[in-house]
C-alpha cells in the first residue's frame, strides 16, 4: 500500500491571507488553524503530515511546527531549505523526517528539484547531520540519473521524486514522456537501494496514473486536498484520495 503523506501548508495560506499577526493579540491560534486540520485529516487515514517552513514564512510559522510536533499522532515531515538556521531549527524539533528541498523567494511553489550536484558539500553536510541525530532524510529531486545517482552516494535513504513537470504536462504533448522519466527514476532509484517517495502537483485525476509508478513508497500531496476540504471538508478529501490510491 502506498502512504499519504498530507501536506498543509495551504491551510496555514488561507489563515496568513488574513490574519498575518493575529496570533499575538488574539491570544491563541486563529482560523483556519493547521493543527486541528492536521488531526482530522489523520483520523480519515493520512499516514503522515507534512510541512514547509518557508524563509519567507509565507504560510506554516514555526509555533505551527512546534504545536504540531506536540500534538500529532502519525509522523511529521519537515520540508525546509539546506541553510544552517534550518538544520538549526531541525536538530531541535526533531521530526520524524526532514524533506531537503530547494527555495526560492520569488517562486509561487517549489519549482525544480535540489540542484544536489550544484550544492553537493552543503547538501552531504545537511543530510549526515540529520542522520546522526536519527531524523531520516529524503532529497526532493527531479527523476534524473544524475541527481538520483548523486543521492544514492550521499547515502540520503529517501528521494522524493518531483512530480510537478509531469503534472504541469499532463493535458499535454509531454505528459507521456514526463511519465516515463518517472517510471525510469524510480526503477533507478530502487535499484540503489533509495526508497521512492514523490510529490508536487498530483492531484485526485493524475493519481490514477501516478499511482501507477513502480516502487513508490510514500506520496506528499497537499494543494488539491486542501482546495477539495474547502467543499467537502477534510475528512472526505483525505478519505477519496487514500481510495484513488487504492
Ligand atoms: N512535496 C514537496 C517536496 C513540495 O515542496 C510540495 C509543495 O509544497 C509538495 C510535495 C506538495 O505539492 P502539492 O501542494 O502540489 O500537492
Amino acid at each position: 500500500m502506498i502512504l499519504l503523506g498530507v501536506n498543509i501548508d495551504h491551510c496555514a495560506t488561507l489563515r496568513q491571507a488574513r490574519y498575518r499577526q493575529a496570533e499575538e493579540t488574539a491570544g491563541g491560534p486563529v482560523e483556519p488553524d493547521p493543527v486541528p486540520l492536521a488531526l482530522a485529516a489523520e483520523r480519515a487515514g493520512a499516514d503522515g503530515i507534512t510541512v514547509h517552513l518557508r524563509e519567507d514564512r509565507r504560510h506554516i510559522q514555526e509555533r505551527d511546527v512546534w504545536r504540531l510536533r506536540e500534538a500529532i499522532g502519525t509522523r511529521l515531515n519537515l520540508e525546509m531549505a539546506c541553510t544552517p538556521a534550518m538544520v538549526e531549527f531541525a536538530l531541535k524539533l526533531r521530526p520524524d523526517s526532514v524533506c531537503l528541498v530547494p527555495e526560492n523567494r520569488q517562486e509561487v511553489t517549489t519549482e525544480g528539484g535540489l540542484d544536489v550536484a550544484g550544492r553537493r558539500d552543503a547538501v552531504q553536510a545537511c543530510s549526515d547531520t540529520m542522520a546522526s541525530a536519527g531524523i531520516k532524510v529524503s532529497l526532493f529531486i527531479d527523476p534524473d540519473d544524475a541527481a538520483i545517482e548523486l543521492a544514492a552516494r550521499i547515502r540520503a535513504p529517501w528521494v522524493e521524486l518531483h512530480t510537478g513537470a509531469y503534472a504541469n504536462a499532463f493535458h499535454g504533448p509531454r505528459r507521456a514522456a514526463e511519465f516515463q522519466r518517472l517510471r525510469l527514476g524510480a526503477v533507478r532509484a530502487h535499484e540503489l537501494g533509495l526508497t521512492v517517495n514523490a510529490g508536487h502537483g498530483i492531484n485526485y485525476v493524475n493519481i490514477a496514473e501516478v499511482r501507477t509508478i513502480p516502487h513508490l513508497h510514500e506520496l506528499n500531496i497537499g494543494h488539491t486536498i486542501i482546495s477539495r476540504a474547502v467543499f467537502t471538508g477534510i475528512d472526505e478529501a483525505v478519505r477519496e484520495m487514500r481510495r484513488r490510491m487504492g
